[in-house]
């Protein structure tokens, strides 16, 4: 009967993360992959009703680029709900996108990770979105705790385990051992900033306004976090604040690399700081096995480089680092029974 009760659930594990909402269900894997954006209609001037337009994917391609009654946003920020209601009526719709094709959708058992600079009043805000959105039992992971289940790393053993998770809001480093969360940290600092970064560099020595989207795909393709790779170049179109008009222009990879300073010495300080908090017997573990990446910051170029060269540790980005944490909270939910110490009771 458990057997059957189990093959037949609708449980769920959910990264509701700023940049990007994955979904994973019980024996089909990961069923949805969105980013954390909703487009919203406001009906009848500014005090009219407001509608839900498009979620996910659909909703992310309107980003700056919405006519005046739309606007696009996204409803996490720096890792944490910013605005309550958007964000459990986007949960909402994700979750009966993943229903879609299910001839059975009851209210599941949900395991959704929080990031573990959150507060007990954002931890019970995420709780509630999930209740609200069908769940019939709701538990809490870390975000390094999923993190680093999802990149394989031997959390139940009495071995100290390094997880340096860079998402879109945040940057979350775990030490790891028995089960258990040995040291936890983390910085409002992650690929957003990376991003107003490239924006910043550009309005300054440019003098040239481009959008989060454009100063996104310049981070993606020539981005870099240590020097000395191939240097590399892109053009770039944006608006000329002197003369208001659209004009474009060349940057190289060097640049960005000068404009990603700032955020990069925030994420090697939070790295340093967990090694110097660690027990020195787990310490010993971390010099000797080194420090997994996972999150989608862990795709800048060469960031593992500058770990290395910072720290002096081995540096190793996990396969696939954007799906970590929804698969890790997945293996979480497999085995909720045996399992029990590495949810959060906050
Ligand atoms: N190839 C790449 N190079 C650099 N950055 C990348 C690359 N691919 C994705 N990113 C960045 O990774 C971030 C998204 O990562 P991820 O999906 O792990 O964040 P998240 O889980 O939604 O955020 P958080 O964990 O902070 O709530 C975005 O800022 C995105 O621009
Ligand atoms: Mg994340």
């Amino acid at each position: 009967m458990r057997f059957l009760g189990s093959y037949f659930s609708n449980d769920l594990a959910i990264d509701l993360g700023t940049a990007n909402t994955l979904i994973w269900m019980r024996g089909r894997g990961i069923v949805l992959n969105e980013p954390s954006v909703v487009a919203i209609r406001q009906e009848g001037g500014p005090n009219g009703k407001k509608i839900i337009q498009n979620v996910g994917l659909a909703a992310k391609q309107m980003l700056g680029r919405t006519p005046h009654n739309i606007t696009a946003i996204r409803p996490m920020k720096d890792g944490v709900i910013a605005d309550f209601t958007v964000t459990e009526q986007m949960l909402k719709q994700f979750i009966r996108k993943a229903h879609n094709s299910r001839l059975f959708s009851p209210s599941p058992r949900i395991v959704i990770c929080v990031p573990c600079g959150s507060t007990q009043v954002e931890r019970r805000a995420i709780r509630e979105a999930a209740n609200e959105a069908g769940a019939r039992r709701v538990e809490l992971i870390e975000e390094p705790m999923a993190a680093a289940m999802g990149a394989g790393l031997p959390v139940e053993e009495p071995t100290g385990s390094l997880v340096v998770d860079i998402g879109g809001g945040t940057t979350e480093v775990g030490v790891i051992s028995l089960g258990g969360m040995v040291y936890r940290g983390a910085v409002r600092v992650g690929g957003d900033k990376f991003d107003e970064a490239i924006i910043n560099y550009i309005r300054r020595n440019y003098g040239m306004l481009i959008g989060e989207t454009t100063a996104e795909e310049i981070k993606k393709e020539i981005g870099s976090a240590f020097p000395g790779s191939e240097v590399k170049e892109r053009e770039v179109k944006g608006r000329n604040l002197a003369e208001g008009i659209p004009r474009s222009f060349t940057i190289s990879s060097n640049e960005i690399l000068e404009a990603l300073t700032e955020p990069l010495n925030a994420i090697v300080g939070a790295v340093k700081t967990a090694l110097e908090q660690t027990p020195p017997e787990l310490g010993a573990d971390i010099v000797e096995k080194g420090m997994v990446l996972t999150g989608g910051g862990a795709l800048l170029r060469d960031i593992d480089r500058l770990l290395l060269e910072e720290t002096g540790l081995p540096v190793i980005v996990a396969e696939d680092p954007l799906t970590c944490v929804v698969r890790g909270s997945g293996k979480a939910l497999e085995r909720m029974d045996e399992f029990g110490n590495i949810f959060t009771t906050d």
